[in-house]
């Protein structure tokens, strides 16, 4: 940017800054978004998280994927929140989220926790930003600055979420191009892919690992054994494929670096996870390695990754709006298909 670009920039953002209650800049987030404005935000949102935990073990994990799901469609703008309307067609119904993502009670609870401290100031897209650093902390992850000034979205995109995101029996090759279609790169990928070290899948995600992998009755001979006949007893061959096992059987709870050691010793869950090491050739393996042999590498680029992604598409400024629900846009707050007022999962 030109200098004389980047001081027009300063004025109008100081104008913006003075009219929203925040500073932002040709879609630039900052740290300090909040600061005037609601400078507690990230103490509320941890707050709420830290209660929730007490009896969902599993939330901290479920809000990250929230905040994924939502940056891979339409952008980081909030969307996966939405409900149904006349006009809105939910993400939350798309395949790869339907029966799937959870958490939405919690973002409720911490949006009404922030419309008392600080009325219609932070934005849903960024709760989530704020409630992942939140969670992978308070899992024993590391901590980094979030930044801030996502407004939120107007619209969903179902379809949109259905082609975007990917899905577990995916090859690398489509997992990287999914990554790579809102600019994230191989390293990306298998950073956070380590947020897999906390949370839960559902036996239907990775049952064909166990029962049919080629369709002959056979299963993944990238599984090791012993975790086969584990998961076996878990997942009933011709049950429903909602019972749920731990994504990463060596420390399900804890935000660690034992996701990549499991891989080494073919103790991935998902199929695109054992891939990420089992793939001959493939450039993945020796990231594998790194993060596994050292965690503070893993940290400095799950940090870095997790800024990229919450970067993705984001609207800033005078675009879209800072909705008062974060289940439905505000010229419909109170006109959800459902007529409830909250996000209702
Ligand atoms: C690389 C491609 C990815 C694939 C194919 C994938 C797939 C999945 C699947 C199938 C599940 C289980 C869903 C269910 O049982 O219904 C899951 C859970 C989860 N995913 Fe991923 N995922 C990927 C990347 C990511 C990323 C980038 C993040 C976050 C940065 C993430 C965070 C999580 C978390 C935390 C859970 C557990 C959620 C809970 O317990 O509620 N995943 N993922």
């Amino acid at each position: 940017m030109s200098s004389s670009s980047s001081s027009y920039c300063t004025v109008i953002g100081l104008f913006l800054a003075f009219l929203l209650g925040g500073s932002s800049c040709n879609g630039q987030l900052t740290p300090t978004f909040y600061n005037e404005t609601c400078s507690n935000v990230t103490s509320i949102v941890r707050g709420v998280i830290e209660q929730a935990l007490l009896t969902d073990t599993r939330i901290g994990a479920s809000l990250i994927r929230l905040h994924f799901h939502d940056c891979f469609v339409n952008g980081c703008d909030g969307s996966i929140l939405l409900n149904n309307t006349d006009t809105i067609e939910s993400e939350k119904e798309a395949a790869p989220n339907n029966n799937s993502v959870r958490g939405f009670g919690v973002v409720d609870d911490i949006k009404t926790a922030l419309e008392s401290a600080c009325p219609g100031i932070v934005s849903c897209a960024d709760i989530l930003a704020i409630a992942s650093e939140a969670s992978v902390s308070l899992a024993g992850g590391p901590s980094w600055d979030v930044l801030l000034g996502r407004r939120d979205g107007t619209t969903a995109n179902r379809s949109g979420a259905n082609l975007a995101l990917p899905g577990p029996s995916e090859t690398i090759a489509a997992i990287k191009l999914k990554f790579s279609n809102v600019g994230l790169n191989t390293t990306d990928v298998v950073a956070l892919s380590g947020a897999h070290t906390f949370g839960r899948a559902r036996c239907l995600t990775f049952g064909n690992r166990l029962y049919n992998f080629t369709g002959v009755g056979d299963s993944d001979p990238t599984l090791n054994s012993t975790y086969l006949e584990t998961l076996k007893g878990i997942c009933a061959e011709n049950g429903t494929g909602t019972d749920l096992t731990n994504l990463d059987l060596t420390t399900p709870d804890a935000f660690d670096n034992k996701y990549y050691s499991n891989l080494q010793v073919n103790e991935g869950l998902l199929q695109s996870d054992q891939e990420l090491f089992s793939t001959t050739g493939e450039d993945t393996i020796d990231i594998v390695n790194n993060y596994s042999a050292n965690q503070t590498a893993f940290f400095a680029s799950f940090v870095a990754s997790m800024i990229k992604m919450g970067n993705i598409s984001v609207l800033t400024g005078t675009q879209g709006e800072i909705r008062l629900n974060c289940a439905a846009v505000n010229a419909n707050a109170t006109s959800g298909s459902d007529g409830l007022l909250h996000s209702s999962i």
